[in-house]
């Protein structure tokens, strides 16, 4: 899982790029923790070859087969139909591939599927739908803050999460809230009203 720039060590769930490299290839079922790489005691040996995986993805049980060197994004976006997270860097450094884990915004980039089993996943699919969609999508929408739209949907997300934490934020919280979201068009400006449109909506 990838430390995003505005997260950083406030949050124990953040995996760093050490620690998600100590863990590659064995899954994290036996500590019942993300974010802490297993003893080798304790450790539940996975793979190489395909393993059956459930995830709880949008409030609903999905069950695939992965190996265990396959990430949460790709796992999302290959075996479960879900291609609303976008593979863009695949390094944690652009956010394209934002999903909230337990509610917290990461990067499925740098998150192991095997590793995301018992945890709570939502993607931008599970936020609204084009009929229903959500105060933040409907806001993007609205500001027009988007022009290829690729980073969108992790900027959705990313914004989500934000305003769950600040309901009211300042243009510098929401700066900072999605530092770790990248817009190759630019379109920054635009985004950053979308989110105090969308404040402004759910308050
Ligand atoms: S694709 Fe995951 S951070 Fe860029
Ligand atoms: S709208 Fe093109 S990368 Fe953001």
């Amino acid at each position: 899982m990838t430390k995003r720039p505005d997260e950083d060590a406030r949050d124990p769930l953040r995996l760093s790029r050490r620690t998600f490299l100590k863990t590659v290839g064995v899954g994290a079922a036996a500590t019942g923790l993300i974010g802490a790489a297993p003893r080798p005691d304790q450790a539940e040996i996975l793979g190489p070859d395909a393993v059956p995986l459930s995830l709880k993805v949008n409030g609903t049980v999905r069950t695939t087969t992965v190996e265990p060197r396959v990430t949460l994004l790709r796992a999302l976006r290959n075996h479960l139909g879900l291609t609303g997270a976008k593979e863009v860097c695949e390094r944690g450094a652009c956010g394209a591939c934002t999903v909230l884990l337990d509610g917290e915004p990461v990067c499925s980039c740098m998150l192991l599927a095997v590793d995301a089993v018992g945890h709570e996943i939502t993607t931008v699919e599970g936020l609204g739908t084009p009929e229903r969609m959500s105060p933040v999508q409907a806001a993007f929408v609205e500001a027009d803050a988007m022009q290829c739209g690729y980073c969108t949907p992790g900027f959705v997300v990313a914004s989500t999460a934000l305003l769950r934490k600040h309901p009211n934020p300042t243009l510098e919280e929401i700066k900072a809230g999605l530092a770790g979201n990248l817009c190759r068009c630019g379109t920054y400006s635009r985004i950053f009203e979308a989110v105090q449109k969308a404040a402004k909506q759910r308050g």
